[in-house]
């Protein structure tokens, strides 16, 4: 499994944006992980078109139902069909802003891995709930109810995002990212069995060109979700690169 580098670009972008895509991928082929950009759904199916089948696209939420009157909302499905390979659930973001229960990512994420997407199930502990030392709990917690038991390395994804490292230029020490890594790889193998310790641990929260090769070069770390460093092709792919010096140290991290 090759590590991955995924971008997240929330409500940023308009048509213009577009060139990012094809930036990145003119040099997809030149580093040595996989790549995956979320745009807005507005730009979905354009930045399917601009990526030339050298990266990845993927939404960065969905619905659980197929289609229905749900408004506002697009199923998994229809991401499938716009050409989207993934999908971000469980975003912070979301859980905050929109109420959204780790039940509810859990049918998300059953939806869209069976419509054939590539889910990126989010996890994170508050700032108050890591000053409290209860991060282990919640993201334990979050983990048991928001991972479908379908989930397999090839269709699912863990992101540790802790929410206060997100967009705020803080990250967690590389002992404590090693830490919940490695903490996250007994819990995702305790629930789904012994293939998971395949399952990809992607890093989230203020990854930038100058952390990059540090952080990716933790134990259990196996890729980035990159939210502002993604915006711009040169620090995503900044951030790419330093998925060599990974490989340099360490020989591949394929599993
Ligand atoms: P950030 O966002 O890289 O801007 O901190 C990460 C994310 O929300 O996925």
């Amino acid at each position: 499994m090759r590590v991955l580098i995924a971008g997240n670009w929330k409500m940023h972008g308009m048509s213009q944006a577009l060139d990012e895509v094809r930036k990145v991928a003119a040099e997809a082929d030149r580093v040595a992980c996989e790549l995956l950009l979320c745009p807005p759904a507005t730009l979905l199916e354009r930045a399917v078109g601009a990526s030339a089948g050298r990266l990845a696209i993927g939404g960065q939420d969905c619905h659980w139902e197929r289609s229905g009157a749900f408004t506002g909302d697009i199923s998994a499905a229809m991401l499938a069909d716009a050409g989207a390979r993934a999908v971000i659930l469980g975003h912070s973001e979301r859980r905050q802003y929109h109420g959204e229960s780790s039940a509810q990512v859990q049918a998300k994420a059953k939806a869209a891995q069976e419509a054939g997407l590539m889910t990126i199930v989010c996890v994170g502990e508050s700032e108050a709930e890591r000053r409290a030392g209860e991060e282990r709990t919640v993201v334990g917690e979050q983990l048991v109810a928001s991972l479908p038991p379908q989930s397999t390395p090839d269709n699912c994804v863990v992101a540790y995002e802790p929410v206060w490292a997100i967009g705020s230029g803080l990250t967690p020490t590389p002992a404590e990212i090693a830490a919940m890594h490695g903490f996250i790889r007994e819990e995702v193998c305790r629930l789904l069995g012994s293939a998971a310790r395949a399952m990809r641990i992607l890093y989230g929260g203020s990854v930038k060109p100058a952390n990059a090769a540090e952080i990716l070069s933790l134990a259990e770390v196996g890729g980035a979700l990159v939210g502002g460093a993604s915006l711009k092709a040169d620090e995503f792919l900044a951030i790419a690169r330093a998925v060599r010096a990974k490989i340099n140290l360490e020989g591949p991290i394929v599993r």
